[in-house]
């Protein structure tokens, strides 16, 4: 299977086929992903949490982003990555972001950047990036990188007024030049209005059923991010138990002196040889 272009997307939207779209932050995960079907996969600055044991995003750098895309990259060659902007990579300057997203492309090749939020300053960035040639996913509702304002991790537009407020900035990062919109924790109806009236793929994370596809964090729904779950994940799998298991399993076989002992797990040597070198 070729990586998928806008194209391919757009026509999946027409067909009503969800696009289904998950993060990855390195080679092994991202070549399963493919080999699962996965049409998307974000290198999600979320790899602050999942990969480096940081408790925010804020900390992720260009360089951990720019190192994380390409191992994802080499991991799915196939298939049509988002490489994520983090924190103060596109908040200063048009120019800043341009280079920042640019670098994604350069050294890593992405399909495409996404960045957050949807005010005036966010659709200036978005027209620029996209002027320069490359594809922009916007990102609204729960942004973590505004978390202090949004008053921390919790679902957005919960009320008539923070729903309308959210519907807009959709239409602001559409009108800004978006080829996608990603709309995270936020009830299903603002989830089907935003997608209902947007003429580019809507994808939806905690954000209801009826948007164009949908995104986990992949460490979520395997089980293996456990210092806290949202309520929209649903849990595929408990690899982190069977991860633990099986570590457990080592350290109590190589204490015992059980491993490796059987011939299946060493290397062996022809009897003659062995006297000529023990000699
Ligand atoms: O960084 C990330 O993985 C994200 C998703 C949680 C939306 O931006
Ligand atoms: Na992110």
């Amino acid at each position: 299977m070729a990586r998928k272009t806008i194209n391919d997307f757009a026509q999946m939207v027409s067909k009503g086929e969800k696009i289904v779209y998950l993060t990855a932050y390195d080679y092994l995960t991202a070549k399963m992903q493919e080999k699962a079907g996965v049409d998307m996969i974000l290198v999600g600055d979320s790899l602050g949490m999942v990969t480096l044991g940081y408790d925010t995003t804020f900390p992720v750098t260009m360089d951990d982003m720019v190192r994380h895309c390409q191992a994802v990259r080499r991991g799915a060659p196939n298939t049509f990555v988002v490489g994520d902007m983090p924190y103060m990579s596109y908040q200063t300057s048009n120019e800043q972001a341009i280079a920042n997203a640019g670098r994604l492309i350069k050294e890593a090749d992405v399909d495409a950047i996404k960045l957050e939020g949807g005010g005036p300053m966010i659709a200036e960035r978005v027209k620029a990036i996209q002027q320069a040639g490359i594809l922009v996913m916007g990102h609204i509702g729960l942004t973590p990188q505004l978390m202090g304002q949004i008053g921390g991790y919790k679902a957005q537009g919960r009320s008539a007024a923070a729903a309308m407020k959210i519907v807009d900035q959709a239409k602001v990062v559409e009108a800004a030049g978006a080829f996608s919109i990603l709309v995270e924790g936020v009830p299903a109806a603002v989830g089907k209005a935003i997608t209902e009236r947007a003429g580019i793929p809507i994808l939806g994370i905690g954000a209801g059923s009826y948007t164009h596809g949908q995104l986990l964090i992949y460490a979520d729904m395997v089980g293996m991010y456990d210092n806290f779950t949202p309520k929209f994940v649903k849990k595929y799998a408990n690899v982190g138990e069977v991860l633990t298991n099986a570590f457990k399993e080592y350290v109590a076989e190589v204490r015992a002196a059980q491993f490796p002992v059987d011939a299946e797990h060493t290397y062996g040597m022809k009897e003659a040889d062995v006297k000529e070198f023990l000699a």
